[in-house]
This record gives structure tokens, sequence and C-alpha cells, in this order.
């Protein structure tokens, strides 16, 4: 386990924690047992199948040498892993542009990418687990006559369509099947906010360049790390305890500005797996330096219902020197470390409780850590909550809603 998590900062009571152990290797052992409703990521990256894996890299590369622009239908879990890690991580082979779409309602947004499809050669791939989710039906449905109409007939366009869906079930399997596009699984037993190590992350990832089986192996090291058994769970019981001390929110503030999006992919997995029942912290994630020059005044001196979680990264692997003027002779990461501890010292200062995230190095290898460690961290602390990490009921109340005003 090379994520480093340190929780001094928020100084809880080493009993306090000690008393929640037990609790949190019981909801370990529930996890690992098999035998839970949508558990299936657990160990998936133990169990990677090598023919799947093959299969999905052999269809980046399609996508790669055939076409410049590679869409990306898919909202929610189907669409924030891959956009988070296709953000934060370097490159190591030359990839295709992705273009994720069907995110909102927003008629311009639509237009762009219709116009950007038409003046190039795309590949589209809608990703949809239960392949009725509004937002990607619209989107879908707009995109297949734009593809059609690029390339001459149905038949042309539904060899340039990938389809990552339920294995026999949904709308989008049975169309996929009958118009004969290419198919990837994401299995039945995983949700979509866990779903980034599945083929609905790791396609677009490998399109874009990005080394999937570093950050499998990642994942895996991760997922069978010793650690776990001393303190891989202290973050997950800390967060609980927060929540018992009063605090409702957590400010997730990540250093280094390629991990904006990974900060919604965690608001997207914290939110929606911990907020029911009345409880769970509310996620709020914020980029620093940016932020400090807009929120930062909040965080040192409004209303302190939340605890900070600072994440940064240990080696930037580059160096630039300032060249000249005040700071002449210092490196940017000398002034990032500079900020990052300069704002914990702040914040501590004012009373607020601070803990810290460290990831050694930006590469696929560690990224993969992090995003196992994320998911478990928030599945143990929402079964200490007492809620259930893997469902979603309160999202179906707006969906109810909006078909009742479209009448469908
Ligand atoms: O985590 C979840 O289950 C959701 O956020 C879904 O990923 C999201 O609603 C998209 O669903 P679907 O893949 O069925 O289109």
């Amino acid at each position: 386990m090379d994520i480093k998590v340190n929780i001094e900062g928020l100084a809880l009571d080493a009993g306090a924690i000690e008393k929640k152990r037990a609790d949190a290797s019981k909801s370990l052992d529930r996890l690992w047992s098999g035998s839970e409703d949508m558990t299936g990521w657990v160990q998936a990256p133990i169990n990677v199948n090598e023919q799947e894996l093959e299969f999905i890299l052999n269809a980046a590369d399609v996508v790669k040498h055939e076409a410049d622009l590679f869409v990306v239908v898919g909202i929610g879990g189907s669409y924030l892993g891959a956009k988070a890690a296709i953000e934060a991580l370097p490159k190591t082979e030359s990839g295709t542009p992705v273009r994720f779409f069907g995110t909102n309602f927003c008629t311009d947004y639509y237009r762009e990418v219709i116009a950007e499809m038409k003046s190039k050669k795309p590949i589209l791939c809608v990703i949809s687990k239960s392949g009725n989710t509004t937002e990607i039906r619209a989107a879908f449905d707009t995109l297949k006559p734009v593809m059609e109409e690029k390339y001459g007939s149905r038949e042309e366009a539904a060899k340039r369509i990938l389809a990552v869906t339920d294995e026999k079930d949904g709308s989008l399997r049975k169309e996929a099947d009958e118009n004969g596009y290419t198919t990837m699984v994401i299995p039945k037993n995983i949700g979509g906010r866990y779903s980034a190590l599945t083929p609905a992350g790791l396609l677009p990832m490998a399109v874009s360049g990005i080394d999937i089986r570093e950050l499998l192996g990642g994942a895996k090291d991760m997922a069978t790390s010793p650690d776990w058994d001393d303190h891989g769970t202290d973050y997950a019981i800390a967060r609980h305890l927060m929540q018992k001390q009063g605090k409702t929110m957590e400010v997730i503030a990540m250093c280094h500005s390629r991990l904006g999006y990974l900060g919604e992919w965690i608001k997207q997995l914290y939110g929606e797996s911990e907020g029911k029942n009345g409880q769970g912290l509310w996620p709020a994630t914020l980029t620093y330096s940016t932020d400090l020059h807009s929120m930062g005044q909040y965080i040192q001196q409004g209303r302190q219902n939340f605890f900070e979680t600072v994440v940064s990264v240990d080696d930037p692997q580059y160096t630039i020197t300032i060249p000249e003027g005040t700071l002449e002779g210092k490196t940017i990461e000398e002034l990032n470390r500079a900020m990052t501890r300069g704002v914990i010292n702040a914040h501590r200062g004012a009373g607020i409780p601070v803990a810290e995230i460290h990831i050694p190095k930006l590469d696929a290898y560690y990224y993969g850590q992090l995003l196992y460690f994320l998911e478990t961290t928030c599945a143990v602390t929402a079964m200490l909550d007492g809620v259930n990490p893997f469902d979603q009921p309160g999202v179906e109340a707006y969906k109810a809603e909006m078909r009742k005003l479209l009448g469908i």
C-alpha cells in the first residue's frame, strides 16, 4: 500500500478509532465474502480475465488506428471514472482524443459535438449499464444518425459503434445485438460508480493511451496489501467518527491541477454511496492553489461544519526552476509543497481538522492503487454508518418526475 494516509491532524481519540477497528474489519470481510450484492469490484483486480483485457486493448487499437475522435456517451459511473483518469494520467502511448457526451441536456454542447463529428472520423461508444438512462438515450439516438450520414449507411455506422452494457439485460444490449455493434460487458454485480476498472472505464482510458495493465496492477496490489489489516481502514473509520462529532462535510482538496476530475469522481462515489437515511458527509472538492483564491476565505473563517482531506502528489516527475525575479532559483514543486504545507498549518491553526493523502507519483500504477483504496474506504465508511453503499434509491425520484413531465 503505497498511498499514504495521515489522519493524525483530525485529532481523533486513538481509543475511539481502536474501538471501531473490529467493525471495520467485519465490513472488509463482508466485502470480500463474495456473498454481498454489488461487490464484484472487490476481487475484480485479482481475477482479471486476460481474454477480456486483450479484447479491450484490441478494440482500443482499432480506434487508435481508424479514428481521430472517440465519442463516449455515458453519465455518472459510466463516464466519471474514465474522464478522471484521462485528465489525471500521463499517456504512455499516443491515443485518440476522447470526447464525453450525454452528460447534460445542453443544446449548445450537442451542436458542438455534432459539428465536430461531421468534420472528423469518429468512432462512437455508448456506455450504459441499464441502457435506459434518459441522458444516454437522448444522446445516443441523436448521434446514431450523424454516424449513418457520415459513413453512408446504417451498416457502415454500426461497424463503428461500440456498446458497453449489461451482458444480457436492457434495451441497449438488445439494440447492440440486433445491430451487430461490438460489445463489452459491465458485470451485473458491479454498480456504475464502482465500474472504473471494468470496460466502462478501461476502454476509454486505453483509447486515450493510458497503460491499463499498470492501472489494474496497482489496484491488485492495493487489494492484496497486508496493510489493510493494520491501518488500511483508518481513513474510513475517521470519516465515520468525524460525522459522529457533528461534521457534515468533507472538503477534499487536490493539490495537483490534474486531479480536478478525480474530485468529481469522488463526489459521485462518496455522495451516492453514503448520502442515505439522513446521513453521510457532503463531499466538497476543491483544487489548490486555485480555489484558495476563492473558497480559501470560507475554509479559513467560515462556518466550521467540515473537516478537510488534503490530497497531494509527492514526486512531480519534472523540475521547472524559476529563472529570475524574487522567486529566482526556486522550483515550482518547492512552491507547491510550501503552499500545501502552509495551507495545512493555517487551517489547523484555525481549528480545522485536516487529514492528508499522499500519492507517490501520478502514474497509472499508483492511480490504480488510489481508486481501489477510495472505493474500499467509501464502502467501509457507509457500512459503519449503517447504510447500503451500493444502491441509490434517491436518484430515481427526479427521473420519475422528469418522465412524468415528458409523458414517457
Ligand atoms: O453509480 C451509478 O449507478 C449511477 O451513477 C450510474 O452510473 C448512472 O446513473 C448511469 O447509469 P447507466 O450506466 O445505467 O446509464
